[in-house]
């Protein structure tokens, strides 16, 4: 991780992390390169105390991700399986993984960013898809579904939460995995918004299209950035215009029947990707360093002390 993991440094982490939220996902503890850093080795520490912590807290756990094309750890990347072989390791990841937490986690994001930009299936960059097939995804899902029935199954993406070639594209393969008899469960979408773009407008009606297929939806990792000012400290304007973005992608999610899980990617600007990722940028969560909140929480919450899921008001 490029940042120091507070969950077991930091009370006051634990103690925002325990009060503030009725889901909580592993950021990174249940990635491959984590969870499984080598073929005959299980790194579950981590994430069983997460998961812990979440009981102890009244909390669900959404789980995150069993097939990635990043993340992935040495031995699995430069292996020089068969594909035979690959097919037996997938299977065997899954059944272990989704097998160990079976009963604890609410959801799972079984694929994670499969499709790229043009709706078209990443069939270099990941593993599974360049080795095995598109038909593996259907697997994948099974897999993960016979190993914890009650888990609902998800395909996650980010640039797919407004209506366009991405998210159709993953309204086809849904269409035809249900068509299959394929346990998929739910479509989610990432939210990783930067303020030099605007917003789609019509997540609502892409997730209800997703809806009325049967499937639930989510939004998984929702966070706001923009280009800090020379000082590092956002402006005010900034921190409204951020808000809207919040309590946009909010209300989207609350006006749609089946979308019930709502998750912001870290909570404290300390303990966020963004600057490590997107240099220039930050400020993206909802917490200041001190944990102190921004408008977007404050907004967020009063929207969701009014709220009627499915039936909100538009605002
Ligand atoms: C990010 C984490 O936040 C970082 O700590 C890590 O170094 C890289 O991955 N989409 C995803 C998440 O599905 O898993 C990514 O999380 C952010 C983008």
């Amino acid at each position: 991780m490029p940042y120091e993991n507070p969950f077991y440094a930091e009370p006051e982490y634990r103690k925002v992390l325990a009060t503030q939220f009725s889901s909580v996902t592993p950021e990174n503890q249940l990635k491959w390169e984590f969870v499984h850093p080598e073929q005959d080795v299980y790194n579950f520490q981590e994430a069983d105390d997460i998961v812990a912590f979440a009981k102890a807290n009244k909390q669900e756990v959404r789980g995150h991700a069993l097939f990635w094309h990043s993340q992935n750890p040495e031995w699995l990347e430069n292996g020089d399986f068969t594909a035979d072989e690959l097919r037996a390791i997938l299977k065997e990841h899954i059944y272990t993984v989704v097998g160990h937490y079976k009963g604890d986690l609410y959801q799972w994001d079984v694929t994670n960013e499969i499709f790229d930009g043009q709706g078209r299936l990443r069939m270099q960059e990941n593993i599974w898809l360049r080795e095995l097939g598109p038909g593996i995804i259907a697997d994948a899902f099974r897999w993960a579904h016979e190993a914890d029935p009650s888990a609902k199954l998800f395909l996650n993406d980010y640039g797919v939460e407004g209506i366009n070639a991405k998210s159709t594209a993953y309204y086809e393969l849904a269409k035809q995995l249900l068509a299959d008899g394929v346990p998929l469960h739910g479509f989610s979408a990432q939210a990783h918004w930067d303020m030099r773009w605007g917003m789609p407008q019509d997540i609502e009606a892409n997730f209800q299209r997703f809806d009325d297929l049967g499937l639930e939806t989510a939004i998984t990792e929702l966070d706001v950035r923009f280009t800090l000012p020379p000082s590092g400290i956002p402006t005010q304007d900034q921190l409204e215009r951020q808000s809207k973005y919040y309590t946009d992608t909010l209300q989207a999610c609350l006006n749609v029947l089946g979308c019930k899980s709502f998750t912001v990617w870290g909570f404290n600007d300390t303990y966020s990707w963004v600057p490590v990722f997107f240099e220039g940028t930050g400020a993206a969560t909802i917490m200041f360093e001190d944990y102190t909140a921004k408008p977007a929480y404050y907004d967020m919450l009063a929207m969701l002390k009014d709220a009627t899921p499915g039936k909100s008001p538009r605002r």
